[in-house]
């Protein structure tokens, strides 16, 4: 198989719909070897939050890669204690510093809980829009009530709302709201941080196509309109991920990973609206 190159990955409204996940990728030097080999991979996205601490290494990686800047898609968040309107811009600022950017591709909102307060939290997106240092507004973590009282407050464009999404958590309720909406859907744990290991279901799948359980779960969520951005460290499993782009599954085999019945959700807060 010849792997896919950056021009093959389709876009959602201009952003890579595979992407790579840093969470607890921890070590600065490892988390930049990471980033440098999927941005010479092919990955053009590449998603981290204050929370995450390794803004400055995910940075350094993108540097390291000597791929131009405006190539790159790049996404980080507000964690809940910054989003009244002055801590907003100052995390903001601060993002960009630890980063070594100027702008940002794409800045979320990454729960909707703490000082989260939709009148306030949106006038601050809105300005560091009009100021150039994001170019869209993400929320993270948002149901159905809570992206319709976004939309309603924020005069920018939701570009996305990142949500845990994959067979076993399918999403159905926030992909249906997003649409009505205009927002896409990005895929975080997209592969169950793991399960999609043991499910039957998906290595049957995966060995019909001498494929990998991961790349299967990737392939279903492209199919269903939905960006992914699993988290991975090293060169295998960065390129194993990219190579999903390559594989597509039947009608047959997407209704059976439709019928999974089994729910599982793997991050799962107090503070979560669902709770
Ligand atoms: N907005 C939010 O609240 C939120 C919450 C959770 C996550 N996220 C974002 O979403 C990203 C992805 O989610 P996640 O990290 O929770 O879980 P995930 O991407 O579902 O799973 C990551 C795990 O799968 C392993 N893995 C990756 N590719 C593999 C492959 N091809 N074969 C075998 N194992 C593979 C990784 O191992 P290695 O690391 O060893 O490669 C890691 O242990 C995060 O990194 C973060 O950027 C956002």
């Amino acid at each position: 198989m010849t792997q896919p190159t950056s021009d093959d990955c389709p876009r959602a409204n201009g952003m890579p719909m595979l992407g790579l996940g840093t969470w607890q990728n921890e070590d600065p030097d490892q988390c930049a070897e990471s980033v440098r080999t999927a941005l010479e991979t092919g990955y053009r996205h590449i998603d981290t939050a204050d929370l995450y601490g390794n803004e400055a290494a995910v940075g350094e990686g993108i540097r390291q890669a000597e791929i131009d800047r405006e190539d790159v898609f790049l996404a980080t968040k507000l964690w809940h204690t910054d989003l009244s309107y002055e801590d907003a811009i100052a995390s903001a600022e601060e993002r960009l510093d630890a980063l070594g950017v100027d702008s940002l591709e794409l800045l979320y909102i990454h729960w909707p809980t703490g000082s989260y307060d939709p009148t306030e939290t949106f006038r601050a997106f809105e300005e560091l829009h009009d100021r150039g240092m994001i170019e869209h507004v993400g929320i993270s973590n948002f149901e159905r009530d809570g992206m319709e009282t976004a939309v309603e407050h924020c005069d920018v464009p939701i570009l996305a709302n990142q949500v845990e999404c994959h067979p076993f958590l399918p999403q159905e309720d926030v992909r249906a709201t997003a649409a009505e909406l205009d927002i896409e859907v990005v895929a975080y744990s997209p592969l169950a941080r793991g399960a999609v290991f043991d499910s039957e279901v998906l290595t049957d799948i995966a060995d019909a196509h001498d494929a990998s359980a991961a790349q299967v779960s990737l392939a279903w969520l492209r199919e269903k309109g939905v960006t992914a951005i699993p988290k991975a460290t090293g060169r295998e499993h960065i390129e194993d991920n990219w190579n999903a782009l390559a594989l597509d599954l039947s009608d047959a085999e997407i209704a059976r990973i439709d019928a999974i019945e089994d729910v599982e959700r793997e991050v799962d807060p107090d503070f979560g609206p669902w709770n």
